[in-house]
């Protein structure tokens, strides 16, 4: 019984496995903000033939690379470069941890550790799941409209919310104060919208599930111009961005 023992004991010490952790839930992070995906083994490994590859899973793009002591930035994702911090002092007590600084958009989605030692490798995926976010755009530049014709005011959401989960979006104009168009719940609400406004305001709904909450201004009047602010809230977020409408001289038109 105990000579068993003895020898599995023994075998598991010349075997050098290990096995790599990752953290145990999916990632949520703010916008920005600098989030450590966790890489580590239980067991301390030799840095020699020591090697830590930490790949985007779904495009195998090349985040950190360790190997041979050192960090090898030059074979990196250009990306990564200044955003990607690897613990180095950490790697003797087997922590091949990454921090990410600056978080983007783009950075949503799953890393593979893989540590490769002379005897055995392993791996261990960390999602980020979401990066948490409210943008919202409007114009940059003003709108030109003439008397009667139809315009549309952008209005896009970037968020780690799914359009679908978004509360609400609110059309109103800002230098009078007065309501334009109600988002709630998946609901438009024309009868929120001001007298100015009635039957003559819409949103573009197959566009909602894309985030393009863009509003329609039919048959345009003189009294139409002014600032126009798209207000959305989702969670304990919210957000606006505002477009400008200009109408121009109604004799010039017609060209
Ligand atoms: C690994 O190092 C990182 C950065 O110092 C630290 O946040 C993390 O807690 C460490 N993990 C373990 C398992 O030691
Ligand atoms: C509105 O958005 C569309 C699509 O992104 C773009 O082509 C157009 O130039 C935008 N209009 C204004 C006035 O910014
Ligand atoms: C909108 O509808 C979707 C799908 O029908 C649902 O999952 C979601 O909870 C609804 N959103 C709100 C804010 O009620
Ligand atoms: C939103 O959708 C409308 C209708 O398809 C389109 O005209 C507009 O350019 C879209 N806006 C953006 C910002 O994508
Ligand atoms: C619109 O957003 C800005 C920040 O971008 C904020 O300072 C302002 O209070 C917001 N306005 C409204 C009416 O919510």
């Amino acid at each position: 019984m105990y000579i068993m023992f003895i020898v599995i004991a023994i075998l598991l010490v010349f075997a050098d496995g290990f096995t790599v952790h990752g953290p145990p839930d999916p990632l949520v992070a703010p916008l920005g903000s600098s989030v450590v995906l966790l890489c580590y083994v239980d067991e301390p490994l030799p840095v020699k033939d020591l090697e830590v590859e930490w790949k985007r899973t779904d495009s195998e793009t090349l985040v950190h690379l360790f190997v041979d002591g050192e960090s090898r930035a030059e074979v990196q994702q250009q990306d990564y470069h200044d955003r990607a911090h690897f613990f180095t002092d950490q790697i003797q007590h087997g922590n091949f941890s990454l921090r990410l600084d600056n978080l983007r958009a783009e950075d949503e989605g799953k890393y593979t550790c893989k540590v490769y030692s002379e005897q055995d490798s392993g791996e261990t995926v960390v999602q980020l799941k979401d990066v948490e976010r409210l943008l919202v755009s409007g114009s940059s530049r003003s709108i030109s409209a003439y008397d009667g014709e139809d315009v549309t005011l952008n209005c896009t959401v970037d968020s780690h919310i799914k359009p679908e989960h978004i509360e609400e979006v609110s059309w109103k104009r800002a230098d009078v104060d007065i309501p334009v168009l109600l988002y709630q719940n998946n609901e438009t609400f024309p009868d929120s919208s001001d007298e100015q406004y009635t039957d003559r305001v819409e949103f573009f709904t197959d566009e909602i599930p894309k985030g393009n909450f863009s509003l329609r201004l039919k048959s345009v009047r003189t009294e139409d111009k002014g600032v126009y602010m798209c207000e959305v809230f989702a969670g304990v977020l919210s957000a606006n961005a505002t477009v400008v409408l200009q109408l121009g001289e109604s004799t010039k038109h017609g060209k």
